[in-house]
């Protein structure tokens, strides 16, 4: 029997002891959100972020800047919230306009209110298995894992995709000595994508390609963690399209033991991993 992995059901259950933690402190915990330009995705990122602030009993700071501010401008806007004792965590939505050098921009953010966990600070910690913080989506996936009980040790995991804010991260994180994984990072120019992914006994697909993964390609009673997250055109829903992950879920929901559907799977689980990352910024701040 195959059973689905709620990322809706484990991230209100993440938000509820949130919630719960913040009512007791006196000062709230405050993020800041910095926005750069109207990319309509960034926007729809940007507000479910804000309005998770105010559901959980957090603060936020908005600075929304125009698409053609400059680099230095920008620095400066960080540097102002680097000092600004009463912001905890800042997260500068991305993608940035082009002429703006992103990775120039993520390196000013103090490591200590970092709470995306991109600098090459929080990347290192993270690498070297110290004290930092892990970027949201992969600090999902092991929530998910944690919470059904997905033991990591001695398993085969395969990672299809090798980006900074997903692959790279996670293969990591369960390479280390409190997860003992055996981790296969593929990526495009990947010989044999079937052959590897046939391997797994639990299968990460951040790969960012609607429904690459298809239903020969997993192995019976594997466990699948889709983080993709595709619009597709359908023209049966009002709305005209239908988000599909980088898994075909259809072809594979029968025969793997556990699998994260899209939406409600990984997605939700960022935002909470957010706040949380926000909240332990808050507390190691003031050596809570
Ligand atoms: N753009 C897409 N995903 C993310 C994320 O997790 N953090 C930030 N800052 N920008 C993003």
């Amino acid at each position: 029997m195959t059973y689905k992995i709620d990322g809706k059901e484990v991230s209100s259950y993440i938000k509820e002891c949130l919630k719960k933690e913040v009512q007791k402190l006196d000062i709230k915990p405050c993020l800041a959100v910095v926005l750069v330009g109207s990319n309509p995705a960034s926007i729809s990122y940007v507000s479910s972020k804000k309005k998770t602030c105010e559901e959980l009993g957090f603060s936020h700071r908005d600075i929304d800047l125009d698409e053609t501010v400059s680099q230095d401008d920008l620095i400066s806007v960080i540097e102002d919230l680097n000092r600004d004792d009463n912001v905890d965590g800042i997260l500068v939505q991305l993608p940035l306009p082009r002429h703006i050098d992103s990775d120039m921009i993520i390196k000013k953010i103090l490591p200590e209110k970092d709470v995306d966990g991109f600098t090459p600070i929080n990347m290192g910690r993270l690498v070297l298995g110290q004290e930092c913080f892990i970027p949201c989506t992969p600090k999902g996936i092991l929530a998910l894992l944690d919470y059904y009980k997905i033991d990591t040790d001695g398993k085969k995991v395969v990672v299809v995709g090798r980006s900074n804010i997903v692959g790279k991260p996670i293969a990591n994180l369960l390479m280390q000595k409190d997860r003992n994984a055996t981790v296969t990072v593929c990526n495009t120019h990947t010989k044999d994508l079937k052959k590897e992914c046939l391997e797994a006994d639990i299968l990460i697909a951040a790969c960012g390609q609607r429904e690459a993964i298809k239903g020969d390609m997993v192995k019976d009673g594997a466990v699948v963690i889709d983080v993709g997250i595709n619009r597709v055109d359908d023209p049966s829903r009002e709305r005209g399209w239908r988000l599909v992950g980088d898994c075909d879920y259809n072809a594979l929901k029968d025969k793997v033991t556990a699998i994260t559907p899209v939406p409600g799977g990984v997605g939700p689980m960022t935002i909470a991993m957010l706040m949380e990352n926000t909240l332990i910024a808050f507390k190691r701040r003031r050596g809570l």
